[in-house]
């Protein structure tokens, strides 16, 4: 058994475990000159110094603010090439929809992924997942959805596995955009061949779709959940991110873990994820990155919607590299108040990932958390461009 009691803790700050909705988001428990116990891993103890039991090992972390650590619910981490190019022509102008109605955009990053090894595929993430890492994050989930065809999708899974075991990562399946040709037959592909071998190998636990005007209709995204459900997988979708098609209302029907984007959700998409337990995950990178309105997270957590906020680090449409920065950029877009960043960045993401033993520093939770610079936790979404993470702890261990 190892142990260790962490102490001189300005404050400790975390949301309850568990998914949080409405204003339960705002709910934070914060402990001054705070300690936390940890053994093997796990949370044993949390509690004021004055209080802490002894333990066979101490670490001073030198009177800072304690928090979570991070959950990034959403992010394309594995992709070749570069999308320079693409940034020029919208910053004149061009958008993004259309690169990608003319081959470019999404389907340029697919060409270059799909000619890379898993070796490259490697090599170019990891300092990518290095950057999350810094910024805070403990779990990650990393897409798949540059492929195309099958085998390439097979090897940005790979890579993700290979990746997993330093980066914590969690891996999907996304069935991102359709071929130009035979588009009746891939759908049919991927639900008879690409999830069931998914599925059979472990590759994946969850299944997310593109649902889109230039990518996949509402009935195409239908058929795919079916399957991925037949075969035990979780649900996730991209929606409303131009659009409303109704992808987000069939996300809700089918029990999905999460709808992300929702940049053009109305009134009716609000009301169905608040009915819901599925999580709605806003994503203000791309709201920056792509100029587009910010998704209606006041509104979400107002109608008492469960609310995360990720990265989707990804060339095209939110080439960011910091969960930190996109809790400060959902205050700053997205109108969440501090305290529903935290919330929003920790519990309620792993709820969006289906992870129930991570995001709050609580008894028998695992033992992600984090270091700030300074002995106000409120530097976190506080602080654009610099970082206010000193030092991360994954399972009780430096990071
Ligand atoms: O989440 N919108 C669809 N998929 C990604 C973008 C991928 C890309 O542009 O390469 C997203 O924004
Ligand atoms: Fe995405």
């Amino acid at each position: 058994m190892t142990e260790t009691l962490y102490t001189n803790i300005a404050r400790l700050v975390t949301a309850r475990p568990g998914p949080q909705r409405g204003a339960a988001m705002r709910d934070l428990q914060v402990i001054p000159d705070a300690a936390l116990l940890v053994r093997d891993g796990v949370i044993a103890w949390v509690g004021e110094r004055t209080a802490a039991p002894a333990a066979a090992h101490t670490h001073d972390l030198g009177g800072v603010a304690v928090v979570p650590g991070l959950t990034d619910p959403h992010t394309h981490a594995v992709w070749a090439g570069d999308r320079l190019a693409d940034f020029e022509a919208r910053i004149s102008g061009v958008p993004y929809e259309e690169i990608l109605a003319r081959g470019g955009g999404i389907r340029s990053t697919m060409r270059a992924t799909a000619a890379a090894s898993v070796e490259d595929l490697i090599a170019l993430a990891r300092p990518r997942l290095q950057a999350l890492r810094a910024s805070g994050v403990t779990t990650a989930e990393v897409k798949s959805g540059y492929g195309l065809d099958f085998g390439a999708e097979r090897r940005m899974l790979a890579a993700v596995r290979a990746l997993q075991p330093d980066f914590g990562l969690v891996p999907t399946l996304l069935i991102h955009v359709p071929p130009t040709e035979a588009r009746a037959e891939y759908v049919q592909g991927v639900c008879e061949d690409l999830i069931p071998q998914v599925a059979r190998e472990g590759l994946a636990g969850a299944v997310d779709v593109f649902c889109e005007k230039e990518a996949f209709t509402v009935a195409e995204t239908r058929r795919i959940f079916t399957a991925a459900r037949a075969h035990g997988l979780h649900l996730k979708l991209h929606a409303d991110q131009f659009q409303t098609l109704g992808g987000t209302e069939l996300a809700c029907e089918l029990g999905a873990l999460s709808v992300d984007h929702l940049e053009a959700s109305g009134a009716a998409q609000v009301a169905a994820l608040a009915a819901s337990d599925t999580v709605a995950t806003v994503l203000p990178g791309v709201t920056l990155h792509l100029g587009l309105p910010a998704a209606p997270a006041r509104a979400l957590i107002d109608a008492g919607a469960i609310l995360a906020v990720g990265t989707d680090l990804n060339p095209g449409s939110s080439p960011l590299f910091s969960a930190q920065l996109a809790l400060a950029l959902a205050v700053r877009l997205n109108g969440l108040t501090p305290a529903e960043a935290l919330t929003a960045g920790t519990v309620n993401a792993a709820h969006a990932l289906g992870l129930t033993d991570r995001g709050a520093l609580a008894p028998g939770q695992r033992a992600d958390f984090l270091a700030l610079h300074s002995a106000d936790w409120r530097d976190l979404t506080y602080t654009l461009g610099g970082n206010p993470v000193r030092d991360v702890f994954t399972g009780g261990t430096p990071a």
